[in-house]
């Protein structure tokens, strides 16, 4: 690859920067350049080059840091340093850290293209002597790794690139609808090449009328074709030889056992979201009719299950009992289904007997919801929302930490919501003015340490805070 080759220049003198990049476009290379050692490891980590030619002394990262990081990161990626400061020690100790050549400023152009020309032909020669074992290693260690499928594809890609020095790369994979692709220029890729076509010419070398080499190689398991691999190098670089093709179908057979187990896991997940759509839709049924009978209590529901999702991820529950806590909000007060329009929407105060009617409701919400064999552990929350943390609620007088942690949980945001929401009795309280009552509520009403951690959910922001959702009016039920 003597010309054709991709190289990055690093010098923090502009000047010297256009020189470098003349003399050696001049030969045939391709070349970028940046600035400084930072800029050239994140360029590095976007897009790997054959050559980095770095000066030596530049602000923050400097060349020899540069080179370290080179030889860690892109083992692949040749280096050579320029300095002006040219004493023997350093060109060693250079050459000691893994560079492959040194040069002192000023130099002549002929020395450059020498150089350069001298590290391409020792890139061939090391190419023709490679083993397979280094590149297998690293791809064993990518596949073993406990990550998501397009996370493996990228990293397998990125060591592709590495490994076989191709311009293009795609993985694409079949039956999933899963596709990883990555090219080494955005949105350059194989454009003239419809998928389709590219599993037609599986495993075979062909041209592209793009005119650079190709190499195609399928992701077979036994008869299950689970992808293809393609790599592409620009039209000036030499063919991919008989030993890439055998080394990439090694990397091909390691990764197609991978992805169809990958596809294996990703149809169980599919299957488990089925699942969980079935179980949510009678919620979904209940909510839809709670909001057709009572459009503000199915408002004040969404917003109690949004504050109870906040403050129990904020207790540090467990993902899954969050979950229920949202299920719960947007039910606890299903109930209201038994409790007709006069005494819901009624403007004036409650009768005894409307007002025990309306303290009926938990329990009627239950009488509803046990039928429902997936909303088994809702039923508590829903059932003992309005106890209070002094034993004066209702339905069963429960005090303190006997009353289940959810339905603590619910009564808080419950109370928050109520008092932040306009009535037909009364506008809406200010935050400042419900924060107030909340904490005169505090160890009677309302256990007083969720009470301080709803607080703290508050003060980080009401952006938080705010859902869709209208507050509708409706009677006032939980005061
Ligand atoms: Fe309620």
């Amino acid at each position: 690859m003597e010309n054709g080759g991709h190289i990055l220049i690093v010098d923090d003198e502009a000047q010297i920067r256009r020189l470098i990049r003349r003399i050696l476009e001049r030969c045939g290379y391709r070349t970028d350049e940046v600035e400084n050692g930072r800029q050239a490891l994140e360029f590095l980590q976007s897009e790997p080059v054959d050559l980095v030619v770095t000066d030596l002394r530049m602000p923050d990262v400097d060349g020899l840091e540069l080179l370290e990081r080179c030889r860690a990161l892109y083992p692949n990626t040749d280096v050579i340093m320029l300095t002006g400061f040219g004493t023997i020690q350093t060109a060693v100790y250079a050459m000691r850290q893994g560079a492959l050549d040194y040069m002192t400023k000023p130099f002549s152009a002929a020395e450059l293209q020498d150089k350069v020309a001298h590290c391409f032909r020792q890139r061939q020669r090391r190419a023709a002597q490679r083993s397979p074992i280094e590149p297998l290693l690293e791809l064993n260690r990518i596949l073993s790794r406990p990550i998501d499928p397009s996370k493996i594809s990228q990293a397998v890609i990125r060591l592709i690139e590495r490994t076989f020095a191709p311009v293009h790369t795609q993985l694409t994979l079949f039956g999933s609808g899963r596709v990883g692709r990555r090219g080494r220029e955005d949105g350059a890729f194989l454009p003239d090449r419809p998928e389709g076509a590219i599993v037609d010419v599986a495993g075979d070398e062909v041209d592209t009328a793009a005119g650079g080499p190709v190499l195609t190689v399928p992701l077979r398991v036994g008869d299950e074709e689970v992808g293809v691999l393609t790599l592409l190098r620009w039209r000036n670089e030499p063919p991919f030889s008989p030993e890439d093709s055998r080394l990439l179908h090694l990397f091909a057979g390691q990764i197609a056992l991978v992805f169809l187990h990958a596809d294996t896991r990703q149809r169980l997940w599919d299957a488990f979201r089925d699942l969980e759509r079935a179980y949510l839709s009678p919620v979904q049924t209940l909510i839809d009719a709670l909001g057709l009978h009572d459009a503000y209590t199915r408002d004040h529901s969404q917003r109690v299950a949004h504050y109870a999702r906040l403050l129990g991820q904020r207790c540090g529950l467990p993902d899954d009992d969050v979950e229920r806590l949202g299920i719960a909000g947007l039910l606890h007060d299903v109930g209201k289904f038994g409790i007709g329009d006069g005494t819901l929407r009624k403007a004036g105060s409650l009768t005894h007997d409307e007002l025990d009617h309306v303290r009926r409701h938990p329990v009627m919400g239950v009488r509803i919801l046990e039928g429902i064999d997936a909303l088994h552990d809702i039923v508590p929350m829903v059932w003992h929302h309005h106890e209070r943390y002094d034993g004066k609620g209702y339905p069963d007088g429960l005090a303190g930490e006997d009353i289940p942690l959810g339905a603590r949980i619910l009564a808080v945001v419950d109370a928050y919501d109520s008092m932040t929401s306009d009535r037909s009795y009364r506008p809406a309280l200010s935050v400042k003015e419900a924060t107030k009552r909340l904490l005169a509520g505090a160890g009677s009403q309302l256990d007083g340490r969720l009470v301080t951690e709803w607080i703290a959910v508050m003060d980080k922001g009401s952006a938080e805070l705010e859902i869709a959702g209208s507050a509708e009016e409706g009677r006032a039920l939980h005061e």
